[in-house]
């Protein structure tokens, strides 16, 4: 079976995805939509595929086993719906919305459609990652600090709020994905965060800066940190504390034991895992190896939203 695939929207992570899916046998690219038609043009140059600016026109003429979403948080508007109406897969990048009851929405189609889907949760292929998730099976943690402190991305929608979401639901949502791939789900959201501080930066509206404490179900506690008002570097990543061991994950690992510290690299590539697995579950329609569905990447966007609601009203939010 050949696998033909479209893309909407063709920017960054689009172009990330293209790289990985040019090397996997079997697959097609028919054709390539974002609303910059020049942007579509200059990806459809390198890896083929028609293209196309608006996409409810691409998928009323295309006949497409899989649809790549790569847009921005506000722009997904109805493309998945629409796709799931036609039995297309989708492999959708995160976060999937802004709107819970949109994505509900959605995810009713999702299921009805018996619909395969990947989102765009990476980390959770990682080698260093899988690690973390077999260790806790045998040691319970006390404490957790999770972190994503960088710098502001430059494209533009990133920083207005009802467009991006902010930078927990549109960036650290990788670290609150992965709180809940290790420790489960959480009860309670307590988050506080600060505006203001970077002058020189022109029409922005979201936080510089936020600390968010979750309470899990299963007693765990930990405090996630985004800052995106570095200019000098950053950090990225988790610290778990355990009554006798502390892990440090970054990408690789380092475990601190009886004194003893290991460091672990790793040289596995999640990002073209992710893809093969996704590809692989469509020509099989076996999804058993996608680490991340819809309907579980709901509940990481239902987490960061409460984050947002109790920093606008200063209030513990209690999840269902
Ligand atoms: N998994 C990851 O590590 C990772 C990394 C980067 C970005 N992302 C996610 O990918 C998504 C896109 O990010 P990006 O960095 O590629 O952004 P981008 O701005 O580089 O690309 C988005 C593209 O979508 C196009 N677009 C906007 N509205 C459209 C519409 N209605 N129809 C068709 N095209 C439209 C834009 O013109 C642009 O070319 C975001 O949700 C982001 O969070 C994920």
């Amino acid at each position: 079976m050949i696998v033909k695939v479209g893309f909407v929207g063709t920017g960054g992570i689009a172009n990330w995805h293209l790289e990985h899916l040019s090397k996997i046998e079997g697959i097609k690219i028919t054709s390539l939509c974002d609303i910059k038609r020049e942007k579509a043009e200059a990806t459809a140059k390198k890896y083929g595929g028609r293209v196309y600016t608006d996409y409810e026109k691409m998928l009323e003429e295309e006949k497409l086993d899989a649809l790549y979403v790569c847009l921005p948080p506000f722009a997904h508007k109805n493309v998945e719906i629409l796709a799931a109406e036609k039995g297309i897969h989708l492999f959708i990048e995160k976060p999937i919305g802004l709107s819970l009851k949109k994505v509900k929405e959605v995810e009713s189609q999702i299921l009805k459609n018996k619909i395969i889907t990947s989102i765009g949760y990476q980390r959770r292929y990682q080698e260093s990652t899988n690690k973390i998730k077999s260790l806790l099976k045998e040691n319970e943690p006390g404490l957790f600090m999770g972190y994503w402190m960088g710098g502001m991305p430059q494209v533009s929608w990133w920083r207005r709020k009802e467009m991006s979401g902010g930078q927990i639901i549109e960036q650290t949502t990788h670290i609150f994905d992965l709180a809940r791939f290790f420790f489960g789900e959480v009860e309670k959201v307590f988050a506080i965060g600060r505006k203001g501080l970077m002058k020189e930066v022109e029409n922005y509206n979201i936080e510089d800066a936020s600390a968010v404490t979750l309470l899990f179900k299963n007693g765990l506690m930990g405090t996630i940190y985004s800052a995106c008002f570095l200019s000098c570097g950053g950090m990225v990543g988790m610290t778990i504390y355990f009554k006798d061991m502390s892990v440090r994950y970054d990408g690789g690992l380092q475990i601190i034991k009886s004194k003893e510290v290991r460091k672990i690299d790793f040289n596995d590539d999640p990002g073209v895992l992710e893809d093969q697995i996704f590809i692989e579950a469509v020509k099989t329609k076996n999804s058993s190896r996608i680490k991340s569905t819809y309907s579980d990447a709901l509940k990481t966007l239902a987490l960061t939203l409460a984050a947002e609601e109790s920093i606008k009203t200063g209030k513990v939010i209690n999840l269902k």
